[in-house]
This record gives structure tokens, C-alpha cells and sequence, in this order.
């Protein structure tokens, strides 16, 4: 059984947008900078901000941080928007998710300018993905694939079952591998789906993003699969000093011993998912400073 660190493809990432950002920055005379909008105070996305600060941070990109109070209005959040779509020191632009209820996700994510969309959410990025003319891919399915690229895993002629239709994960993971150069054989299964187990069984490469810890059990892949695990989950834990530990969408523990691999949490798709949104940055820089 093989662990997918995705830790280890992350490194390579970084080495590689390292030397990027240096010759951007020697070429422009300023660097990549990400502009990221948090409004309230998830703990969860409070961390996540936090992560992508710190990747900027050790890269070298610029890095603007924007913590809005709980109770911002749709227009004050889309004015800040359009302030960060007109300037020019701005190459990408993130809006964490979940927003408070009050906010329309859409609307925000349909007011990011194309162009500075790193996350790959606007509608534009994700029919331009749907016709296989990618723009900005949505980060997690794009760090699944440099993980399965990293590893020379093939998907051609496979049936991989992606678990979860988000937009962010099991849509567009959906899309990337069916996709002509990947030519898998793809089944989207969700909440509704009857026979789960019969139809998660006939996986070659079981990809877990339904945000249910340890949802995927042994009784639920073939011999030999490829277990791909995009779940974050937090269960409390009072031993732990946080009091909670990372958990993902699959009982590790019993599922690898039956996999050819299998990706950890932590260490596994989570860090890709960073490492990704950087790239989309360094791309969007690239593409803006023309
Ligand atoms: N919330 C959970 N994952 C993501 C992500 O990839 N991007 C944004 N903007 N919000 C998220």
C-alpha cells in the first residue's frame, strides 16, 4: 500500500513557484499578491485565511487581507469587490467560503473579475472548464490531479467514483477527469444515491468529498483500489490541545490496508489545495502583467 504525501508533491509546487515568483518579481518589479476577503469568524476559515496568508508570506507573493465584520452588507462586500477588480496591484482575488447566511454566494463569486478568479468559481471558469478550454481550475480537483500526476496514476480507461456534486470539489473533479488526456470513466454518487456500497465497490480510484468523517468504511472499496480522501473533518478529541483532531471523509485506519493508495489527512489533499490557489495566483499575475 502506497501513501500519497501530498505534502511531498506540495514541496515541488513550491520550489517550482519559488523561482517563478523570483523572475516575476526581477521581471515587474512587484509580486504576485493574492487579495483574500473573510467575512466573520468561522474558526474553520479563520485557518484556512491563515494558511493561504502564510503561503504568501514564505513564497514572496503580496498578500492583502480583508476580515470583514459578520453583519457586512451584500454591498459593501461586492463595493470592496470592484475596488480589488480595478486594482491593478491585485492579481487575484479569493472569497472564503461559507458566507454568512445573509450574503449570496453567487452574486459575490459572479462579481469577481474572470480574470482575478483563483478559486475557479465564477461561472465563466467553470463552463470554460466544462468545454475543456480551462481557465482557473477550481483548487482542490487540481491538486487531486498533480497528486495522481505525481504519482503516474493513471486514470485512462478507469472507473473512478467521485462521492459528493459540489461546485468547488466533486463537479468539477468530475469534469477534469473525464476530460479528453484523462479519459476516465467517471460515476458522481451523493446523499440520494441508492446501493452506494455496490456502486463504490466498482471503483478503481474512489475519490471521498461529501464532508462526512470517516464516512467511506472498508465494506465500501474493491481490493486494490485508489482511495483519494479530500475530507477535512473536525471531531472533537479533549486529548488533543485544540481539543479536536483532523479527520477525512474515510476510516483510514481500515480502508488502507485494502488499497494499492490511499491519500492521509492530514498531509494528504489539504495541502495541495494551498499550494494550488498559489499557482492559480502566479497564473493570473502572469496573465495580468502581459
Ligand atoms: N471554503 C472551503 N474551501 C474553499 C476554497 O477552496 N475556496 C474558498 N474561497 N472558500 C473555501
Amino acid at each position: 500500500m502506497q501513501i500519497l504525501t501530498g505534502k511531498e508533491v506540495a514541496e515541488k509546487v513550491y520550489e517550482t513557484l519559488q523561482s517563478d515568483c523570483n523572475a516575476f518579481v526581477e521581471k515587474y518589479g512587484f509580486p504576485p499578491t493574492l487579495a483574500v476577503i473573510l467575512v466573520g469568524t468561522d474558526p474553520a476559515s479563520q485557518s484556512y485565511v491563515q494558511g493561504k496568508k502564510q503561503a504568501c508570506l514564505s513564497l514572496g507573493f503580496g498578500h492583502r487581507d480583508y476580515h470583514l465584520d459578520a453583519e457586512t452588507s451584500q454591498d459593501e462586500l461586492l463595493e470592496l469587490i470592484h475596488t480589488l477588480n480595478n486594482d491593478p496591484s491585485v492579481h487575484g482575488i479569493l472569497v472564503q467560503m461559507p458566507l454568512p447566511p445573509h450574503l449570496d454566494a453567487d452574486l459575490v463569486i459572479q462579481n469577481i473579475k474572470v480574470e482575478k478568479d483563483v478559486d475557479g468559481f465564477h461561472p465563466q471558469n467553470v463552463g470554460n472548464l466544462l468545454i475543456g478550454k480551462p481557465g482557473f481550475i477550481s483548487c482542490t480537483p487540481l491538486g487531486v490531479l498533480h497528486i495522481l500526476d505525481y504519482y503516474a496514476l493513471s486514470c485512462e480507461g478507469k472507473h473512478v467514483v467521485v462521492l459528493g456534486r459540489s461546485n468547488i470539489v466533486g463537479k468539477p473533479m468530475a469534469s477534469l477527469l473525464m476530460q479528453k488526456g484523462r479519459d476516465a470513466t467517471v460515476t458522481i454518487c451523493h446523499s440520494k444515491t441508492e446501493e452506494l456500497e455496490q456502486i463504490t465497490k466498482q471503483a478503481d480510484i474512489l475519490i471521498a468529498a461529501i464532508g462526512k468523517p470517516l464516512f467511506v468504511t472498508e465494506s465500501m472499496v474493491k481490493e486494490g483500489c485508489i482511495v483519494i480522501d479530500v475530507g477535512i473533518n473536525r471531531v472533537e478529541d479533549p486529548s488533543r490541545k485544540r481539543g479536536y483532531r483532523l479527520v477525512g471523509d474515510v476510516d483510514y485506519e481500515h480502508v488502507a490496508p485494502h488499497c494499492k493508495a490511499i491519500t492521509p489527512v492530514p498531509g494528504g489533499v489539504g495541502v495541495m489545495t494551498i499550494a494550488m490557489l498559489m499557482k492559480n495566483t502566479m497564473q493570473a499575475a502572469l496573465q495580468l502583467a502581459q
